[in-house]
């Protein structure tokens, strides 16, 4: 049986559709199966990340409504073997916690590893796909108005069952941390109540490979990438250091 993660902020913008691409390729890299699947019906993005966006047909919302099986409806990506898309409706939808449940159990059992892209705050099924997974991460940048809204979507998911949240912080500067114009990582976990997965350095080649169509993961001294291939280290268990374990202490 596969992992479940699902992947949320208070507060928009913070890096959670950047995270959720390149962790599960970054996963693929480390040899998994994975399933994403994009929650944000409307505004949906992963399909545009992972360049992939003339491909899609069906949405998750069909494979709930039993108009697609989940194979048809996630497409296959043309370069990174064993990752599979499964995209949100085009307009917004809201299903029962069971559905949302089945959903997560048919993932589980098909992939070693599912990420659930949500779309920020607490909305609609934002909550239900957090509680059904087996672990959630808040995606946070290192402000005190984005880590009091991850703290919050914390403090939910713990109400609603989902006791094992983590937050990866996103957007990091030493530089300005080392100044004393950011918060350090230490007051970030403390002011969001929760342990840390990882610390992404802000780096210009997520925003220019998210506009030119192309994979972070050919940026192979990019400090963003090697980043998130540490963090997907840590999420299959292996001891990867905080910090110090890539050149660029991420
Ligand atoms: N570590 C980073 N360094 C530089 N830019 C980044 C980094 N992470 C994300 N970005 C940029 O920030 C913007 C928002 O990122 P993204 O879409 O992943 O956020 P999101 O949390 O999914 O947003 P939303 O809440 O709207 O779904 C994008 O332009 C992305 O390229
Ligand atoms: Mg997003």
């Amino acid at each position: 049986m596969g992992t479940v993660i699902a992947v949320a902020s208070g507060k928009g913008g913070t890096g959670k559709s950047s995270f959720c691409a390149n962790i599960a390729v970054a996963l693929c890299a480390r040899g998994e199966k994975v399933l994403l699947i994009d929650t944000d019906a409307g505004l949906r993005s992963l399909d545009l990340i992972l360049g992939m966006t003339n491909r899609v047909l069906f949405s998750y919302a069909d494979v709930i409504e039993g108009n697609a099986g989940l194979k048809e409806a996630a497409v296959k990506h043309e370069t990174v073997k064993n990752l599979r898309l499964l995209t949100a409706p085009a307009t917004n939808r809201v299903f029962e916690r069971e559905q949302i449940e089945a959903l997560v159990q048919l993932a589980r059992e098909h992939f070693t590893y599912t990420i659930i892209d949500c779309p920020a705050g607490m909305s609609d099924n934002v909550i239900d796909f957090c509680a059904c997974a087996d672990r959630a991460v808040v995606v946070s940048t290192p402000d005190h108005t984005s880590l009091r809204g991850g703290q919050k979507m914390g403090i939910l998911m713990g109400e609603q069952g989902q006791q094992n949240v983590k937050i990866a912080v996103n957007r990091v500067r030493s530089s300005m941390i080392n100044r004393g114009e950011a918060v350090n990582i230490d007051a970030a976990m403390d002011q969001a109540g929760l342990g840390l997965l990882g610390i992404v350095p802000e780096d210009k080649a997520i925003i220019a490979c998210g506009n030119g169509g192309k994979l972070l993961a050919f940026e192979k001294k990019s400090p963003a990438w090697q980043a998130y291939f540490n963090i997907a280290g840590r999420i299959k268990g292996e001891k990867i250091r905080l910090l110090d374990s890539v050149p660029g202490r991420f």
